[in-house]
């Protein structure tokens, strides 16, 4: 059995149902769900091709969608534009970071949003929130003022973490955020990914590292030829299992897929009953509906692996 995470009755942020999205000929996406929780980090995993980047593009307001709803916070929204993805909260961290490398890590920050002191930049109160934020992060950045060209991949990777929470946003989206680092600066970056869930906000991960997402995710969400093949409780669930869905070794796009509940009461609800033929484990591994993960088919399976040692918080 999973054990019991604080930070339950976790709010849902978001929910997708019925996903489509065609590129001409090519369908990018089809009839697939997903959702995310506040303090919950989703990894998103899949084939190079299998819709992960279109699906956040969706969220990001770059590629609307043909078919399907999205919610936020209970209430259907249509993200247009990237300003409506923004407006609502919705802050995506694409592989190329979008750094000025000239600017120093106070302006990357601020750009666009400066704070002024009449009619000049307020450069303290920029610096003093800078390093409250970096702070709160437990980033390693040794000064704001040195141009990000000359920071590492973490630290540039921190950086434009760093500037997408300056609108408090609920959502926060990475694209591969450690496909190009090292060992040391991905544990960083992992460490990161933590701090933002312990902040509140609702984790996207892409991630092709399955090590990375089972050390840093709660819930792993498989596509594979642009539909949902499996949804997975990170606790429950073994590299090899993942990759098997990945790769479509096992199938579970014919699954009975329970369409994600609309938001959660904010007290933990049960499982819903498994639907004949779905593709849900036995029940007796299912003592822990009350993480808020509830309303939708979330595979589990047999332990296989040891768990982790709980943290000092409590958390996982
Ligand atoms: N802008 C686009 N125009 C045409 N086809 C696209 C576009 N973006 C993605 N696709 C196609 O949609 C499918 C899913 O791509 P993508 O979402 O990038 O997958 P992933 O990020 O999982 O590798 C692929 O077949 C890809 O070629
Ligand atoms: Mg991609």
């Amino acid at each position: 059995m999973t054990p019991p995470r604080t930070g339950r009755s976790r709010e849902r942020v978001l929910t997708m149902r019925g996903i489509g999205k065609r590129f001409g000929a090519v369908k990018a996406l089809t009839d697939v769900d997903f959702w995310v929780n506040e303090g919950e980090v989703v990894a998103l995993v899949g084939d190079n091709g299998a819709g992960k980047s279109t699906l956040v593009k969706v969220l990001a307001g770059v590629h609307p969608p043909d078919a399907g709803t999205i919610e936020f916070d209970g209430e259907p929204v249509h993200i247009d534009s990237p300003a409506d993805a923004q407006r609502l909260g919705i802050e995506t961290i694409f592989q190329d970071l979008a750094l000025c490398d000239n600017l120093d890590v106070v302006a990357n920050l601020w750009l666009g949003r400066e704070l002024r002191d009449g009619a000049t930049l307020d450069e303290v109160d920029m610096e003093q929130r800078t390093w409250t934020l970096l702070r709160e992060l437990s980033a390693k950045i040794p000064s704001v003022r040195v141009p990000v060209a000359s920071l590492s991949g973490g630290q540039r990777q921190t950086v434009a973490i760093a500037r997408s929470l300056i609108g408090e946003p609920r959502v926060v989206i990475l694209d591969e955020p450690t496909a190009a680092l090292g060992v040391a600066q991905t544990a960083e970056v992992l460490n990161l990914i933590e701090r933002l869930r312990e902040r509140g906000h609702g984790v996207i991960l892409i991630s092709h590292n399955m090590a990375d997402v089972l050390a840093v995710a709660d819930r792993v969400v498989v596509l594979r030829l642009g539909r949902n093949n499996g949804v997975y409780n990170v606790a429950d669930v073994t590299s090899e299992t993942l990759i098997a869905a990945i790769t479509g070794a096992v199938d579970h796009s014919g699954a009975r897929w329970t369409r994600p509940a609309p938001t959660p009461e904010p007290t933990p609800v049960p499982a819903p009953e498994p639907a004949a033929g779905s593709a849900r484990a036995d029940d007796s591994d299912l003592g822990d509906d009350d993480d808020g993960d509830t309303g939708g088919t979330v595979i589990r399976m047999p332990r296989t692996r040891p768990r982790r040692l709980p943290r000092e918080d409590g958390r996982r």
